[in-house]
């Protein structure tokens, strides 16, 4: 049998650590390994099977468009992705769409628009204010945007015009804010950071003061986004409107496929000013289309508001029980199991060897991100790994 693990080493360049699994199949909530082994994925692509491996509406989507057509230039018009705008503005508070590929892309198309409105509409405001610890993807721009100094020190010098702040300081961004501002990018809740959800009038306040400052609000909902907190974008559960929001990870349930959604007031793109071979390319919009109306169709909010429900007060459960658990926390299947030290490596590692994917998010918490399908059994099961796995943790310490 072929050691994939050796080629990996031997002809990648490695630009990031991989867990010891060899993904081949995958079907629901489940994984199967190179040697047959099944998973329990809660780890979910992160954040991004919203509707389970290899969903048979999403199959069927992808079958029925490479059959038809699979990528035509952006030159022509093409229906999956009309059809795919049409839906995301008819369920949402925007006007208009783009679409590119990655997250990163996504949010690079969202600096590019709130300079371009800055420049147009704002005497060349052009800085843009984003939250430290926050997470916006790898490309050069995005990086510099992510306030997580490890990923930027290779790549120094960094792209003027980015100002970092706390998260969920109000006052940090009132302070940081000058006449250049054109927008603050924040996530909703702050994935890769650790499933960091703000005080409940902290975006609210940062809508007020964009007003009060003419700043455009971008929300960057590539994690938060299609029913991943719940409700189909993470702003309409969280009692703000923003100007721009991004989407990625979800939308194609695995598809690669990114959206930037914007107001009437801030789509300040024109002909030339961005582009992509690939973004909104048939397969991957008819994939979006699929996933964004099966949400719709079988009203996900609310099963994510069950399955949700069902999975905290089982993890709520496991704290009372176990004193080196110190904290719950997250929204919708977006959630972290936090430790009262940093045993989140081993911990992964040991659920892994039980059959389950969890990530650690921080040294001392795991993220749960399973698919927005997941089963009460499937939960049940995956309970039972991790109150085995962290007994025999705390046991041990
Ligand atoms: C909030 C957020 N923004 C952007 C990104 C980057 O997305 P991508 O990896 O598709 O470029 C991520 C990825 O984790 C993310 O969580």
């Amino acid at each position: 049998m072929t050691n994939w693990r050796d080629v990996e080493s031997r002809v990648f360049m490695t630009t990031g650590r991989r867990m010891p699994v060899v993904a081949v199949k995958g079907e629901g909530t489940r994984l199967w390994d190179d040697d047959g082994k099944a998973y329990l994925d809660f780890f979910g692509g992160p954040a991004t099977i919203s509707l389970g491996h290899c969903h048979p509406v999403l199959v069927a989507a992808i079958e029925d468009q490479a059959r038809t057509l699979i990528h035509v230039s952006n030159a022509v018009y093409s229906l999956p992705q009309l059809k795919l705008a049409q839906l995301l503005i008819d369920n949402s508070c925007f006007d208009r769409v783009y679409f590119p590929n990655t997250g990163a892309e996504a949010n690079e198309a969202a600096f590019k628009l709130a300079r371009k409105w800055g420049k147009e509409r704002k005497g060349g405001a052009f800085e843009i204010i984003s939250a430290l610890d926050s997470f916006h993807g790898r490309t050069l721009a995005a990086v510099t945007a992510s306030g997580t100094p490890r990923y930027q020190a290779p790549f120094t010098p960094l792209p003027p015009g980015f100002v970092h702040v706390p998260f969920d300081d109000i006052e940090a961004l009132q302070q940081a804010t000058t006449p250049q501002t054109c927008a603050i990018i924040l996530e909703p809740i702050q994935g890769e950071g650790g499933v960091i959800v703000p005080n409940p009038s902290y975006l609210p306040a940062v809508r007020a003061w964009c007003d009060e400052n003419d700043i455009l609000l971008v929300l960057d909902e590539v994690q938060t986004g299609m029913c991943r907190t719940g409700p189909l974008f993470a702003y309409q559960g969280m009692n703000v409107e923003p100007d721009v929001i991004t989407l990625a990870k979800g939308l194609g349930g695995g598809v690669p496929v990114a959206a930037i959604l914007a107001k009437e007031h801030c789509a300040v793109f024109t002909p030339g000013d961005h582009g992509s071979t690939f973004g909104g390319n048939p397969l991957a919009t008819a994939a979006a289309y699929a996933v964004t109306s099966y949400m719709l169709d079988t009203d996900m909010p609310s099963r994510v508001e069950r399955a949700s429900a069902y999975l905290v007060a089982r993890l709520e459960a496991l704290r009372k029980r176990l004193p080196g658990i110190s904290g719950v926390r997250g929204k919708g299947l977006l959630l972290a199991l936090v430790f009262a030290s940093d045993i989140a490596d081993r911990v992964v590692l040991d659920c892994l060897a039980e059959g389950l994917i969890v990530n650690n998010v921080r040294p001392n918490a795991i993220r749960l991100a399973p698919p927005l399908t997941v089963s009460e059994s499937e939960t049940d099961e995956a309970i039972a790994i991790m109150s085995r796995v962290l007994a025999r943790t705390f046991e041990a310490k």
